[in-house]
C-alpha cells in the first residue's frame, strides 16, 4: 500500500499502472461502508486507488469543516486490512493553489434537499470528484448510495460532460438498528445515537406505507415526518422528500423508482438517509 501525497506523484504513479483502476474517493475519518467501497473495487479491478481528502470547497460557511474528524493513522490501520494499491492524500493547498478559479456547476438535480440546505456543497463535490478523476483517471469510481443526491449528482456530470469513467453504486451500510454508517455519526453522544435510528424508522414506514398501496407521497411525508417528531432529541426536520430517483423532482404520486429521503438534526449533527421505492 503506498501513500502518495502530490498530485504529480499521483500521476506518476497512474501512468506506470495497466489494467483497470477502481477508485474511493473519501474524506477519512473511515467507517465499514468505505471498506465495503474498497472491497468492491478490488474484486472488480486489477488496481484499487483511494483518496482521501476533507474538501473544503463542499464545507458551507459555518459548517464543520474545521471540526470535520480526521484521523489519518486509524484512516491507515483500517486500509491495511483491505490493502488498496494507492492511498491518495493531497493537500487543501495542492488541490486548491492560489487563485484557484474553475468550477464545476451541476444544475437542477442538486436544487432541492441538500442543495437546498448546503448552498454550494455541490459545486464543491462536482469540482472535487473532476479533479480527482482527472488526477487519478480511474475505470470506476465508487460511491455510498446513503448520499443519494451526490450520487445523482456525480452521474449527471460523468454523463453531461462525457468523463472516461463508470460510476458504480454500493448499497447504504446500517448499524444493527439501521442507522446508515457515517463519519459524523461520531459526534452523537449516547441518547442522540438512540435516538438516530428515528431516520430508518421512518423510511421503514415509508416503504410499509408504498408496500399497503399508498401512492400519494404528501400522505407519506406527513406520516413520516409526525413519527420523528414523536423523538424528542431530533430537533430540526431539514426535508422529507418522495423524488423521482434520476430528476430528483418532488412527486405527487409515486411512480417508481421513487427516492424516499430526509435530513434530521440530532444533537449536533444533521443527519441524511434514504431508500430507493422500486
Ligand atoms: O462522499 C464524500 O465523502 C465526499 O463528498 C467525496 C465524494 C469524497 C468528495 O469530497
Amino acid at each position: 500500500m503506498k501513500i502518495i501525497k502530490t498530485i504529480a506523484a499521483m500521476k506518476n504513479a497512474r501512468e506506470k499502472l495497466s489494467g483497470t483502476v477502481g477508485f474511493v474517493p473519501t474524506m477519512g475519518y473511515l467507517h465499514e461502508g468505505h471498506m465495503e467501497l474498497v472491497r468492491r473495487a478490488k474484486s472488480e479491478n486489477q488496481r484499487t486507488i483511494v483518496s482521501i481528502f476533507v474538501n473544503p470547497a463542499q464545507f458551507s460557511p459555518g459548517e464543520d469543516l474545521d471540526s470535520y474528524p480526521r484521523d489519518i493513522p486509524r484512516d491507515m490501520e483500517m486500509l491495511e486490512k483491505v490493502e488498496p494499491d494507492i492511498v491518495f492524500i493531497p493537500s487543501p493547498r495542492g488541490m486548491y493553489p492560489p487563485r484557484f478559479n474553475t468550477w464545476v456547476d451541476v444544475e437542477k438535480v442538486t436544487e432541492h434537499m441538500e442543495g437546498a440546505l448546503r448552498p454550494g456543497h455541490f459545486r464543491g463535490v462536482a469540482t472535487v470528484c473532476t479533479k480527482l478523476f482527472n488526477i487519478v483517471q480511474p475505470t470506476t469510481a465508487y460511491f455510498g448510495q446513503k448520499d443519494a443526491q451526490q450520487v445523482v449528482t456525480i452521474r449527471k456530470m460523468v454523463a453531461d460532460l462525457n468523463m472516461n469513467v463508470e460510476i458504480a453504486v454500493i448499497p447504504t451500510l446500517r448499524e444493527p438498528d439501521g442507522l446508515a454508517m457515517s463519519s459524523r455519526n461520531v459526534y452523537l453522544k449516547p441518547d442522540e445515537r438512540r435516538a438516530a435510528c428515528i431516520l430508518y424508522h421512518a423510511l421503514k414506514l415509508a416503504e410499509k406505507l408504498w408496500a399497503q398501496g399508498e401512492k400519494d407521497a404528501h400522505r407519506i411525508r406527513q406520516a413520516m415526518i409526525k413519527l420523528i417528531e414523536e423523538e424528542p432529541l431530533a430537533e430540526v426536520i431539514g426535508y422529507v422528500s418522495i423524488a423521482h430517483a434520476e430528476t430528483l423532482e418532488e412527486l405527487h404520486e409515486i411512480k417508481p423508482p421513487a427516492l424516499v429521503s430526509l435530513a434530521v438534526k440530532i444533537g449536533k449533527p444533521r443527519l441524511i438517509d434514504n431508500i430507493v421505492l422500486e
